[in-house]
């Protein structure tokens, strides 16, 4: 598909639950209300989807949530997903809790990447940062998955004054283990507003100070925006998403799908096209034709760049948790 703006549009975020089992301050705060379960798409519907959306050219999908892990089945959706004509790639986003659990499954039912969220090494800023002392879990998540032969992309957030000055350690990452470290600039959705960001120029400028060597990598490395930097003689790379300062609309290719079947355009604003309705409204007919002219409905009003920078730019109203970033 391609939308108004010239973007090939051929990448497909799934959240398949609202739930989470950590609390991240800058994304799912405590007591918030979740979605009752028959409000949420089931698998077979999340399947008749992709479906319908790789008949349109939709060729990558990413599972998130909340944490996509949380929902039992998970690994046999991205089974069922893998299976569909068209699709090429299944990759998931996870707080890796529950990776090192689920990594046999999921390699069977052949998810090809994973993206794992790493704010901190230090276990106490862990505790304060998602509100459970789960550090040890992930890492040792993160470790399997790389003993595995997975591809894996680690995730980081930084807070000022909480894990920012953190950042050379999480770079030490990509030195000594075979994956990209990513630093994703906080943007203003849900609880993030009310978190600075650190922007990637400030980190940059202090990741060429400690590297001089540092070079820009060309090479394409996943589905995203993030532009990458290698330090000579690293096992990893160093990337950076930043959707504020690196505005990377004119190249975007995705939408995303929530988990109670509402297609986003784009992050920044709350517009959505409906396609629960389209699977629970009683007609059986023409099911697929009449979602395929919704999803292609969405491409069509995807605007042509987000306004985090601007004052009441940002019309969405969820948090991060219920859309899966
Ligand atoms: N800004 C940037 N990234 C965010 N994430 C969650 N909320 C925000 C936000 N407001 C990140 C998580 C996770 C990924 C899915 O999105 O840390 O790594
Ligand atoms: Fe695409 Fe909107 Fe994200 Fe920009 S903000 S990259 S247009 S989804």
């Amino acid at each position: 598909m391609v939308d108004r703006y010239g973007r090939k549009i051929d990448y497909m975020r799934i959240s398949i639950t609202d739930r989470c089992n950590l609390r991240c301050r800058y994304c799912m705060p405590d007591g918030i209300s979740l979605v009752p379960m028959e409000d949420i798409l089931t698998y077979e519907e999340i399947v008749q989807i992709c479906g319908a959306a790789a008949k349109l050219g939709i060729r990558k999908l990413k599972i998130t949530g909340g944490e996509p892990l949380a929902r039992i089945g998970c690994a046999e959706l991205i089974g069922k997903l893998k299976q569909i004509p068209g699709i090429d790639q299944v990759t998931m986003t996870t707080n890796g809790v529950a990776l090192g659990r689920y990594l046999p499954q999921l390699l069977a039912h052949g998810l090809d990447a994973v993206n794992i969220s790493l704010d901190t090494l230090e276990p106490q800023v862990y505790q304060q940062i998602t509100g459970r002392d789960m550090l040890g879990c992930v890492l040792e998540g993160i470790r399997q998955a790389i003993a595995a032969g997975l591809p894996v992309k680690l995730n980081a957030v930084l807070l000022r004054g909480v894990n920012d000055m953190e950042w050379e350690s999480l770079v030490d990452l990509a030195n000594s283990l075979p994956v990209d470290v990513r630093f994703i600039e906080m943007m203003p959705i849900g609880c993030g507003k009310a978190y600075a960001p650190v922007y990637q120029e400030e980190l940059l400028q202090a990741l060429r100070r400690r590297y001089p060597k540092l070079q820009e990598d060309k090479r394409i490395h996943g589905n995203g925006p993030a532009v990458y930097y290698n330090i000579p003689g690293a096992k990893g790379s160093v990337g950076f998403i930043s959707a504020i300062h690196g505005k990377f609309c004119h190249g975007c290719n995705r939408i995303r799908l929530s988990s109670q079947g509402k297609l986003k355009p784009c992050l920044c604003y709350g517009d959505t096209v409906d396609l629960m309705e389209v699977l629970r409204d009683g007609q059986r007919e023409g099911v697929r034709e009449r979602l395929m002219e919704r999803i292609s409905q969405a491409v069509q009003r995807k605007p042509q760049e987000h306004r985090f920078g601007v004052s009441g730019g940002v019309t969405e109203v969820k948090k991060m948790v219920q859309i899966g970033g």
